[in-house]
């Protein structure tokens, strides 16, 4: 598994300090549940170390991080125990290269230049933004990134699902951290559905999923034609002929032959396809992954789904 991509598909890693080891198998579910199968399990607890290793065996679908880790014996523990990357929160030279050196993700925390050009030295793709709100949030990170040209930034500390978009609309943020779902009342009290609930609240944010058109199957142009016409009519939508369909406005999209699905197909709009594909794939819809389309920089720009809902095919768009 390519742990950096799929905390980026993942998009959100819950970070969390937990009290008691024992506590964390039922965390670990409602994460899951709620569309978060991630966990940056910290070692600012005396469990973190012993919730790491119950974790990364007793909860198989759950990415295991180790978080706040500040020496290399916390990180040699945590991959000892199981966990598949390491998060710092700021940048120390033995516990990077320690990781570099076995091939371990890691992603300490960088909030300025110094901190950036010691990454790009070492190798790295992703770091921490720590702490996010505080150090001057996306803007600060708009300020610095440009600089760092491969560099990309996964801000914690005050992110939640208000802002969250602020920072993951911004295409050179991996993935965003925090603890605004796993806060430690709600662990205490075992508030496992509401957990889940955030989580779930978080991803549909983050998806942004919507109906962007519906798309007509015609004859031919003569019909397409004809019915965008309609259309932009009684809607006062504007006419505007592509090389195969006519759309009327944004909305209707008039094929100029008969094109997927039983009764045409529906653009469903999101913030990023990659994620998307990842999160719909774990709700077990299937992709057709063959005739998806990319833009120039190799993102995924639109894909089908591969089955038709009521006779619609679905393909998603950004
Ligand atoms: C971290 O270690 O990443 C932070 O504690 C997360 O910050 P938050 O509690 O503000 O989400």
């Amino acid at each position: 598994m390519d742990i950096l991509k799929t905390i980026h598909d993942i998009g959100i890693v819950p970070v969390v300090a937990i009290d008691d080891a024992k506590q964390i198998v039922d965390l670990c579910k409602a994460l899951e549940k709620g569309g978060l199968p991630a966990a940056e399990i910290t070692f600012r607890t005396a469990a973190g170390r012993e919730a790491i290793a119950i974790a990364a065996k007793e909860c198989p679908n759950i990415l295991v991080g180790a978080g706040t880790v500040i020496t290399v014996e916390q990180c040699k523990a945590a991959i000892e125990s199981g966990a598949k990357f390491i998060v710092s929160p700021g940048y120390f030279d033995d516990v990077v290269n320690y990781c570099v050196e076995n091939s371990i993700p890691v992603l300490p925390g960088c909030t300025n230049a110094s901190d950036c050009m010691k990454a790009v030295n070492a190798g790295l793709k992703i770091v921490k933004f720590f702490p996010a709100e505080a150090c001057g949030g996306v803007s600060f990170i708009k300020n610095l990134a440009p600089v760092f040209g491969q560099l990309n930034f996964m801000p914690t500390g005050g992110v939640n699902t208000k802002n969250m978009m602020d920072y993951l609309g911004y295409d050179r943020i991996h993935a965003c951290g925090g603890t605004w779902m796993v806060k430690k009342d709600l662990i205490n009290d075992a508030k496992w559905d509401e957990i889940e609930s955030i989580c779930a609240d978080a991803v549909k944010n983050m998806l942004g999923l919507k109906i962007k058109h519906v798309g007509i199957n015609c004859e031919n142009e003569e019909e397409a034609s004809k019915i965008a016409k309609q259309f932009c009519t009684i809607l006062g939508f504007d006419y505007k002929a592509g090389n195969s369909s006519i759309f009327a406005g944004t909305a209707i999209e008039c094929n100029k032959t008969i094109g997927r699905g039983k009764n045409g197909h529906i653009g469903m709009a999101c913030n990023d396809l990659d994620r998307t594909v990842y999160h719909l794939g774990r709700m077990g819809v299937e992709f057709d992954m063959e005739n998806a389309k990319y833009d120039d920089n190799g993102k995924l720009k639109t894909v089908y789904f591969k089955d038709e809902f009521g006779g619609f095919a679905i393909h998603l768009m950004k």
